[in-house]
């Protein structure tokens, strides 16, 4: 067994890695571009962009040389009574970005926690205006992360099953269909009608770790409205969705009615550094600007606005511009449209949907412990890594989101290695 993986499996506990005795984690020691190298030479495709998070490629000499930059200015101070001209440039550049309503926003260190923020402020923001809303609305089969607050908004599983008993109460509504629309909008009145709702928060055209279900912006329109019927907050989760994910920058770009905050982390930095942002409207910031300390803001990370990390959301973003990032999500969603006509021919695929840099299909399978027990999961996990790609399914979704970097012949090779995978499934469901 290779030295490091030896020392990985003693000494450290991965997260959402089930412990077996016999399986190790795969040492990486370098990445260039979509490639990601093991020590032992093995050469691997990053085909989920190393959990969503990358955008201009691993080791990108651009990336590289600002953060060494900023290394040498300023690595770190205190954002509590200081601050400093990459939060400052980044606050201008994000909000110039995402246009009105958003006017302010706040740091933190990662998605979890800039969700955990907006649920904060937007139940605060009720107390300081006077009113006793407290609860929050989120959609069924969600994901906003691990933090309590993110875990009470997401959908209650075997993942968040040993918590139940400490997760605040959250009435859940059915992700929007074009069977359910009109009894999730009958429902969402219902509730929003009652008086005591701070927020709706959800993820917006898609919902990602709950195996890649995309809606349209119509019906979430359709929803916003009767939340801002009812003055109901909207939260927008685009942790995931954010920066090209959904064939335009923010998949929000594509609703009529606008939420009342916006949540960023991910790929917000290129993937290269741990940022959280949370923007909001200017109703929302002007009832914590108060010399009352009761409407104060009291929370924060010591790593809050962290100048390293700013420095790499504001080269991310440069280099957005400079290589010409959005028509290079373009093109990849082009080749996901031709591929996905391909995996359509398959009768073990199911759903075979494509949204901006992502494909996703479900693989049919008989168990229905869709998420954990699922061996399918397993086996195409184990297939695709010994044909040197990293394609992570959620249960039996297997989805492709690449870094945009990825060229042409990388992204044909993951689709000839999905090929080669599904047919093998046939033939040894047929043989
Ligand atoms: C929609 C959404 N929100 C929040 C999170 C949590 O982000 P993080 O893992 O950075 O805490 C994720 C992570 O996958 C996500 O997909």
């Amino acid at each position: 067994m290779n030295h490091w993986a030896l020392r990985d499996h003693q000494l450290i506990l991965h997260p959402f890695t089930r412990y077996r005795r016999e399986l190790f984690n795969i040492p990486i020691v370098r990445g260039e571009g979509a490639l990601l190298y093991a020590d032992d030479g093995t050469t691997y495709v990053d085909a989920i962009a190393s959990w969503w998070v990358n955008l201009h490629g691993h080791a990108h000499p651009y990336m590289g040389a600002r953060i060494k930059e900023q290394l040498d200015v300023l690595e770190h101070v205190i954002f509590s009574g200081f601050t400093h001209p990459p939060a400052i440039a980044l606050a201008e550049q994000l909000l110039r970005m995402l246009g009105l309503p958003y006017e302010q926003l706040f740091y933190s260190d990662n998605g979890s926690t800039a969700v955990e923020v907006a649920i904060k402020m937007s139940i605060q923001y009720w107390k300081n205006c006077g009113e006793d809303r407290y609860k929050l609305i989120a959609f069924n089969n969600s994901y906003h992360g691990d933090t309590f607050g993110a875990m009470a908004v997401s959908e209650r599983d075997v993942f968040t099953e040993a918590f139940h008993q400490h997760l605040f109460e959250v009435d859940f509504i059915p992700y929007p269909t074009s069977e359910n629309l009109e009894d999730v909008k009958y429902r969402l009145e219902d509730l929003v009608s009652r008086g005591n709702i701070a927020a709706f928060i959800f993820e917006p055209l898609i919902q990602g770790a709950g195996g890649m279900r995309m809606t349209k912006a119509a019906w979430l329109d359709e929803l916003m409205l009767i939340c801002r019927k009812y003055q109901v907050l909207t939260i927008a989760d685009e942790v995931m969705t954010g920066f090209f994910k959904t064939g335009t920058c923010f998949a929000t770009d594509q609703l009529k009615i606008k939420p009342d905050f916006v949540c960023l982390s991910k790929a917000l930095t290129g993937g290269y550094l741990p940022l959280g942002v949370t923007a909001f409207t200017d109703a929302i910031a002007r009832s914590f600007h108060s010399e009352d300390v009761h409407h104060t803001f009291y929370h924060g990370h010591s790593f809050t606005a962290n100048p390293l990390a700013c420095t790499a959301a504001l080269a991310s973003l440069e280099l957005i511009e400079r290589e010409k990032t959005y028509a290079k999500t373009l093109q990849i969603s082009a080749w996901h449209q031709r591929a996905m006509e391909e995996f359509k021919a398959y009768p073990m695929l199911q759903e075979v949907r494509s949204m901006g840099l992502i494909l996703a299909m479900d693989v049919q399978t008989s168990y229905q412990d869709y998420f954990y027990n699922n061996p399918i999961r397993e086996v195409l996990y184990r297939e695709f890594l010994k044909r040197g790609v990293l394609l992570r399914p959620l249960g039996n979704v297997v989805y492709v989101l690449p870094p945009a970097c990825i060229t042409e012949q990388q992204l044909k090779g993951v689709y000839d290695i999905m090929h080669e995978v599904f047919e093998q499934l046939n033939e040894l469901k047929h043989g």
